[in-house]
C-alpha cells in the first residue's frame, strides 16, 4: 500500500461521504491543491480543480480521477495574475449551474523578487489574496444558495511575519519576498474572519489553515545557494503533499467542524493568530479596500 493509499484510507475512516457535495479548489493541478483534490474526490465529492495552465490541469484532472476512481472531476483554467481572468472563471463556474459546498482558496506563490500582476498589484498580495477575494465574492451567492457551505483559505503560519500597511499595498520601498508573502497570508486570514462575521447567519463558514511546511514547488523562485539547499537537502525533511493537505481535507469534510467559523487551523486544531490577524477593524478596512480594488460596490 502506498503512502497516498494509506492517507486516503484514513480520510475515508475519519470523514463522511461527500457524494452530495461539490468542491472548487484553486491551484488544484499540483502540490497541496492536487492532494486536497485527491482527498475530496476519494470521499466521493464532485471536484472542480482550477489550473493556471489548461494542459497541466487536464493531466492532473485525469490523474485525480484515475487514482480515486471518481469520474466527477473537472478542470477550469484561470490565471490569477489577472482579475479579468478571475471574473471569467466565476462566469464559467456559474454557467455550469452546479451548487458549491466547498471553496478552497489554495493557489499561491512566494515571489522572492518584487513583481506586479496584470492589474498592477504586488504579486503575492494580488494572486494569493486579491484574486481569491474577488473569486469568493463572485461565488458567495452560489455558496449561500448551497448552504451549508464552507470556505477554506490556505494561509500560513508565516502570516505572523506579515505587516499590513493599507497605505502602501504596492511595497515600492524595502521589498522582502518573505514579508510580502506573509502579508498576503495575513490578508487571507483577515478575509476569512470577515467572511465568518458576514456569513454567520447564512450557513456558510470560513476558516483559514496552515498546512505545515510541505515539500512542494512553492519556493521555486528562491535562487542561489538558499534555493539549492531548499530544493535538495531541506526538502526531504518536509511534509508530503498529502500530509500537508490533511487539515484542509479535515476542514472541508469533517462533521466535527461543521459549525466552526473564523478560526485558524493546523494539525486539525485551532491555533492562535497574530494580533494583526485578529484585528476586526483592520479586517473591515481591508474588506472595503478590496471591494474598491476589484471594482465591486461598497458594502459599508
Ligand atoms: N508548501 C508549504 O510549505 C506551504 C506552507 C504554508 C502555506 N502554503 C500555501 O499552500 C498553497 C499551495 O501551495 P503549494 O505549497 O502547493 O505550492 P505549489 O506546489 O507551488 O502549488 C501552487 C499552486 O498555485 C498555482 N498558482 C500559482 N500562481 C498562479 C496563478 N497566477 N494563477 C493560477 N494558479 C496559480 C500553481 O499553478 P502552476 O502549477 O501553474 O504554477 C499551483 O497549482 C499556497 O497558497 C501556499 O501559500 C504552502
Amino acid at each position: 500500500m502506498t503512502a497516498t493509499d494509506k492517507i486516503i484510507k484514513r480520510w475515508k475512516k475519519d470523514f463522511p461521504s461527500l457524494e452530495r457535495k461539490t468542491a472548487l479548489i484553486t491551484g488544484g493541478n499540483r502540490g497541496l491543491g492536487k492532494a486536497t483534490a485527491v482527498g475530496l474526490a476519494a470521499l466521493g465529492a464532485r471536484v472542480v480543480i482550477v489550473s493556471r495552465d489548461a494542459g497541466h490541469g487536464e493531466t492532473a484532472r485525469g490523474e485525480i480521477a484515475q487514482l480515486t476512481g471518481n469520474e466527477r472531476v473537472s478542470m477550469l483554467a484561470c490565471d490569477f495574475n489577472s482579475l479579468d481572468n478571475v471574473r471569467q472563471l466565476a462566469q464559467q463556474y456559474k454557467a455550469l449551474d452546479w451548487p458549491l459546498h466547498i471553496l478552497i482558496n489554495n493557489a499561491g506563490i512566494m515571489a522572492f523578487e518584487r513583481q506586479l500582476t496584470a492589474d498592477g498589484h504586488e504579486s503575492n498580495f494580488g494572486i494569493n489574496y486579491l484574486a481569491h477575494f474577488l473569486l469568493t465574492q463572485e461565488l458567495t451567492g452560489i455558496l449561500t444558495a448551497s448552504a451549508p457551505a464552507r470556505i477554506i483559505n490556505v494561509s500560513s503560519s508565516l502570516h505572523h511575519k506579515g505587516r499590513l500597511n493599507l497605505d502602501d499595498l504596492s511595497i515600492e520601498d524595502g521589498y522582502s519576498g518573505l514579508d510580502a508573502y506573509g502579508r498576503s497570508k495575513l490578508a487571507q486570514i483577515l478575509q476569512a474572519n470577515e467572511l465568518a462575521r458576514r456569513l454567520a447567519s447564512a450557513g456558510v463558514t470560513a476558516n483559514s489553515v496552515h498546512p505545515g511546511v510541505v515539500a512542494t514547488d512553492l519556493m521555486r523562485s528562491l535562487k542561489g545557494v538558499r534555493g539549492l539547499i531548499m530544493k535538495t537537502f531541506i526538502r526531504r525533511f518536509l511534509r508530503t503533499n498529502e500530509q500537508g493537505a490533511d487539515t484542509v481535507v479535515y476542514l472541508a469534510a469533517s462533521d466535527k467542524v461543521a459549525g466552526d467559523s473564523g478560526s485558524f487551523w493546523a494539525n486539525r486544531r485551532k491555533m492562535r493568530v497574530s494580533n494583526a490577524a485578529a484585528d476586526a477593524e483592520l479586517a473591515a478596512r481591508l474588506w472595503e479596500i478590496s471591494l474598491n480594488l476589484t471594482d465591486l460596490p461598497s458594502t459599508a
